[in-house]
């Protein structure tokens, strides 16, 4: 495919810049553009060629943004050269992971941008001497940890979703296992990186240890990361997977209940994953989640207190899983491997996230408006072509490996005295304007019905609505000074940029 796209190219690449017509200056900054990229070699694609519009549709169709030009790079001099070429003809560039992000920004946020797309670097490789995964920036979640797990049966925190990409730990990095182990993105020890001047550099605690703090949680503001070192851990065997459904509730039952689960939550031990999932019909609820390396003995001397509290659950399953299976009924797939090249899934959605601190848990009341809304809205919503779902994950309490203020020091992710993070998801059957306007008004009113001046957003399910101003305060608080002052020494001039990226300090 790479090949194919080059040879069509080549007739363009090879057209001196005065063949183009001076009255289309959009055309004349691209072929200029292109020049420079074609001196390097670098495989690129154009909105002329055929493999154009899948290459820049992202994964929620519900936003557009038409690129200049996408490259496909296999060294990282290509990688390198585009970066250059671009801070010298000034078009702002983004890297393209798996392409998941919920805004599309690896599109930009704007017409215009040079996308990289790192799908060919998506290698994963075990080093059984310093025991890292080192990882392509263009792998995806699913690939990684099956391959860790066949080449050395080890493991890293991460995301439920396989075909999820390394916009995932650049950002946070939030799976089933974190209590644990913790997000995705403290489990990176270091990155080569190619900054804004491109460079490859290498970020390690002990050099450019400021880049790496700011890669670190907002990765994709200063540079494209080749290569991710990962500590990894041995991959834990014995799980115990679970599942309590409850139904028919009034919303303050349901909100009672969840207070119940909440205060079991503040204390409970860090290898327990938990999360509450609502759908569809209003304020019927499933608690799942898993207990790692645990024995099903474990599981009931912590649950049973629990649930003698609880309503009767309507139905529950409890089994114990080794690693792969149980990353595999979080994915609610069949395999976890996805295409390493050439993925083309899309679909249409719009979600917000809520982030709680830790200091003032839920309280029945704010509860009880959340669950009256699912309740009220909900079914009229699935109605209207807008299946929705919110999954309320646990991060915090007890020894929680997540919410651990030191860890501010290591990493610029903003949040480390969470306790709840909502994920509020409305799917957009047919995407019109109507639906599109509707799923906003919807999932909006769904965060207002809970949502506390004190709580904050999550980087990984970026809010497109919010303003850049809103966005730095919501996803990083007190960290996002620091992290301007980062941008103004590694990228003042913002070659990477989208709107809810980091600016640089005045
Ligand atoms: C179906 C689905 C399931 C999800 N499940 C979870 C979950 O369980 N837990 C969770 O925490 N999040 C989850 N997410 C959110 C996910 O973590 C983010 O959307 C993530 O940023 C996507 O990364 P990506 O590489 O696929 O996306 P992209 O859109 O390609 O990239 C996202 C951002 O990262 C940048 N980026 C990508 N690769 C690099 C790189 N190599 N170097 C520098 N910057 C880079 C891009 O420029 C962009 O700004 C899920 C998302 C979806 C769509
Ligand atoms: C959906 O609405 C957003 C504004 O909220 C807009 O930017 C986007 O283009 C719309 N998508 C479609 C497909 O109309
Ligand atoms: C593993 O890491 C060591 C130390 O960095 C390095 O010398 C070695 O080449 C690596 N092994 C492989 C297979 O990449
Ligand atoms: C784990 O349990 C859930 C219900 O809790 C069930 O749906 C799933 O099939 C189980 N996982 C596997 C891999 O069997």
């Amino acid at each position: 495919m790479l090949c194919n796209a080059l040879v069509a190219l080549l007739p363009l690449l090879l057209q001196p810049v005065s063949a183009v017509p001076l009255e289309n200056l959009h055309t004349r900054q691209q072929s200029t553009f292109v020049d420079c990229l074609s001196k390097g070699d670098v495989p690129i694609v154009l909105a002329s060629d055929t493999s154009f519009s899948q290459l820049s549709s992202p994964y929620n169709r519900r936003l557009k943004y038409t690129p200049l030009t996408i490259t496909l790079p296999t060294t990282i001099l290509h990688i390198s050269t585009t970066v250059k070429c671009a801070s010298q003809f000034k078009i702002r560039v983004n890297a393209r992971g798996g392409g998941h992000s919920y805004s599309a920004q690896a599109l930009g946020g704007e017409d215009g941008h040079v996308v990289v797309d790192m799908q060919n670097f998506h290698d994963v490789v075990y080093n059984q001497s310093t025991t890292y995964a080192e990882v392509g920036g263009g792998a995806r979640l699913g690939n990684i940890a099956q391959k860790l797990y066949d080449q050395a049966k080890r493991a890293i925190p991460h995301g439920t979703c396989p075909a999820v990409g390394m916009g995932h730990p650049s950002l946070g990095g939030f799976g089933i296992s974190s209590r644990n182990w913790g997000l995705m993105v403290d489990s990176i020890a270091k990155v080569e990186v190619i900054t804004a001047d491109g460079r490859l550099r290498l970020a390690k605690p002990t050099y450019n240890g400021d880049l790496l703090w700011a890669l670190r949680g907002a990765g994709p503001s200063f540079g494209i990361i080749t290569k991710f070192y990962f500590n990894t851990v041995p991959a834990t065997e014995s799980i115990v997977n679970y599942s309590y459904s409850f139904s028919g509730l009034s919303a303050s039952n349901a909100a009672a209940a969840f207070i119940t689960i909440q205060k079991f939550a503040l204390t409970a031990p860090k290898e327990l994953g938990l999360g509450v999932s609502l759908w569809g019909s209003g304020t019927n609820f499933e608690m799942s989640g898993a207990y790692y390396g645990k024995t099903m003995d474990d599981f009931t001397s912590l649950f049973q207190p629990l649930l003698s509290q609880l309503p009767q659950p309507s139905s529950s399953t409890v089994n114990m899983k080794g690693w792969i299976d149980t990353l595999i009924r979080f994915a609610g797939a069949s395999t976890l491997s996805v295409p390493e090249t050439g993925y083309n899934e899309h679909t249409a959605f719009f979600a917000k996230s809520l982030v709680t601190p830790q200091g003032s848990p839920l309280t029945l009341e704010q509860m009880t408006s959340f669950f009256n809304y699912a309740a009220t809205k909900g079914p009229e919503a699935s109605n209207q072509g807008l299946p929705w779902f919110v999954i309320i994950n646990l991060y915090g309490g007890g020894n929680s490996a997540i919410t651990n203020t030191a860890l501010l020091e290591q990493t610029s992710y903003g949040h480390r005295d969470t306790l709840w993070n909502f994920q509020l998801y409305a799917t957009i059957n047919n995407l019109s304007p109507a639906s599109n306007a509707s799923s906003i008004t919807f999932v909006d009113g769904f965060d207002r019905s809970v949502r506390r001046s004190g709580d904050g957003a999550y980087v990984n399910y970026a809010d497109p609505t919010l303003s850049p101003d809103e966005s730095h305060t919501l996803y990083y608080g007190e960290q996002y000074a620091k992290l301007s002052q980062l941008k103004k020494k590694w990228d003042k001039n913002q070659v990477f940029w989208y709107p809810q990226g980091i600016y640089p300090a005045p």
